[in-house]
């Protein structure tokens, strides 16, 4: 018989003894979405601990549940850590969607199931008005902006996300736990809408390994650089950070500004760029902007904009480029603030006209978005900007963007800091597209 005493103290080490039963290894974690680039696409993508099948088993919604499935495979992704981490990355990608049908899903294999989720798939007639949240810098220590997002996300308001770089504060963080924590959190809103990416200076570590590694952007370049079509829109994302971290290989500025010039050339074509007008694209190093730091943009030499003459062969910069091509919008983010400019070029403002300097603008819109939360908190702003600074916000927030069709954009700034207000608003009016539309 046990004693009294023992009794109370096995209780006393319950707490203990239920810690120490291990997780379920083979349930799947860090679900979230992402659209492969191809019409009726998207791909699910999540993490288990130990090697099962990866299977989406879904259905229309209102119809029967799991009606159809698909399978696909998983990478082994060995964190560089200490303790060497191990984990499978699952991608499955699902074909032959019903535009705009909503679908009920869950993913994992016979070893264990996720949660039931569901995704609308994007619709893709060119004049669909896709409406996006979008923001960088978002951390898993103060997310500030988050639960706003996940409230918004699940009232529909979004088809797509856009997270601008710098994520989890940092990936790799405590041998990469930080990594799966933060893609835990932001299951709650990438399990629904495709959330594309772009690469931060702070995924840098173990050249970019966890970022590459859980991930899954369209093309063939581990999420690093990729474009996609979506309404009217051509939306390229890429990486600033070849610029800035040459030890992981200076020959990526070149391939990357290769495949940047070819992909601007395609999307040109008169037939492409009649049909998709909108080019937009997303890097995280922004470069202009007026904060309060040392950090590139605030320089008027900025890697970013003019390229590196410190190296050999000098690297171009992105600015020229952009502008040759006739791009319309450019969002960035790596300051934690919100900042829109003029209508800019080679630092100088472009207005398309005084009274309305965004329609017909002769030069491309910027914005720089990123104030989602993370724990180095809000930056702050030099009280002296130059004259192509419009409006600035230290607030915590988010962005919008609605591509409403093929002459009118819509952005907005979102506060959160005042309870989601619309502190910013602009409308981007263009009857002509290209380099033409500047002159
Ligand atoms: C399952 O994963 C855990 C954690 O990575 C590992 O310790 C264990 O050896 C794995 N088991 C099998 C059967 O692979
Ligand atoms: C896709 O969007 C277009 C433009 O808004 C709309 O006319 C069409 O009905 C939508 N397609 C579907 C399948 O809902
Ligand atoms: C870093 O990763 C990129 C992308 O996979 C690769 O091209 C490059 O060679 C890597 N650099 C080093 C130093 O391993
Ligand atoms: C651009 O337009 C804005 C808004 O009207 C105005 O405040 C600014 O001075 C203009 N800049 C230039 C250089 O014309
Ligand atoms: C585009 O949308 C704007 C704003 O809703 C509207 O005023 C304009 O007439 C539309 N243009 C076309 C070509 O549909
Ligand atoms: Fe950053």
């Amino acid at each position: 018989m046990v004693s009294v005493q023992t009794a109370s103290l096995l209780l006393s080490f319950a707490p203990l003894l239920v810690l120490s039963v291990p997780p379920i290894w083979t349930q799947p974690e860090q679900v979230h979405l992402s659209y492969a680039g191809v019409l009726g696409s998207m791909v699910v993508t999540w993490t288990t601990f130990n090697k099962t099948d990866s299977k989406v088993e879904y259905g229309l919604q209102g119809g029967r549940l799991f009606e159809m499935s698909a399978e696909g495979d998983a990478t082994v992704f060995v964190d560089s850590g200490e303790e060497k981490r191990k984990m499978f990355i699952h991608r499955v990608t699902l074909t032959d969607l019903k535009p705009a049908a909503t679908y009920v899903y869950h993913c994992g294999s016979d070893e264990g199931w996720s949660d039931i989720f569901s995704f609308t798939a994007l619709n893709s007639s060119s004049s669909f008005s896709p409406r996006f949240a979008l923001y960088g810098d978002l951390g898993n220590e103060n997310p500030q902006s988050l639960a706003r997002l996940q409230k918004e996300t699940q009232l529909g308001i979004y088809d797509v996300i856009l997270h601008i770089g710098d994520f989890a504060y940092d990936m790799h963080e405590d041998n990469a736990r930080i990594g799966d924590e933060f893609m835990r959190q932001i299951q709650s809103i990438a399990a629904y809408v495709p959330y594309m990416t772009c690469p931060g200076n702070h995924e840098s570590t173990y050249n970019f390994s966890n970022y590459r590694n859980r991930f899954s952007m369209p093309g063939q370049t581990e999420s690093l650089w990729y474009s996609w079509n979506l309404g009217s829109a051509h939306i390229i994302s890429f990486s600033t950070e070849v610029y800035f971290y040459l030890e992981y290989g200076m020959e990526l500025i070149f391939k990357q500004y290769n495949w940047l010039k070819q992909d601007l050339e395609e999307a040109n074509k008169p037939e492409n760029r009649a049909a998709r007008p909108w080019i937009i694209t997303m890097g995280h190093r922004p470069m202009y902007c007026s904060d309060d730091d040392q950090d590139d943009c605030t320089k008027f030499d900025s890697w970013v904009r003019v390229g590196r003459n410190d190296i050999k062969p000098p690297a171009p910069g992105l600015e020229d480029l952009f502008y040759h091509y006739g791009v319309d919008v450019e969002l960035w983010a790596h300051e934690h603030t919100y900042e829109r400019l003029w209508p800019v070029y080679g630092d100088k403002v472009y207005n398309g006209s005084k009274e309305q300097p965004y329609v017909n603008p002769k030069a491309p819109v910027h914005i720089i978005t990123g104030s989602a939360g993370c724990r180095e908190r809000t930056d702050r702003f030099n009280p002296n900007p130059k004259e192509w600074s419009a409006f600035r916000s230290t607030d915590y927030g988010y962005s919008r963007l609605q591509v409403v069709n093929t002459t009118h954009i819509y952005l907005e700034q979102v506060s959160d800091d005042q309870y989601g207000k619309v502190i910013d608003s602009i409308w981007v009016v263009k009857e002509r597209h290209g380099f033409s539309a500047w002159l």
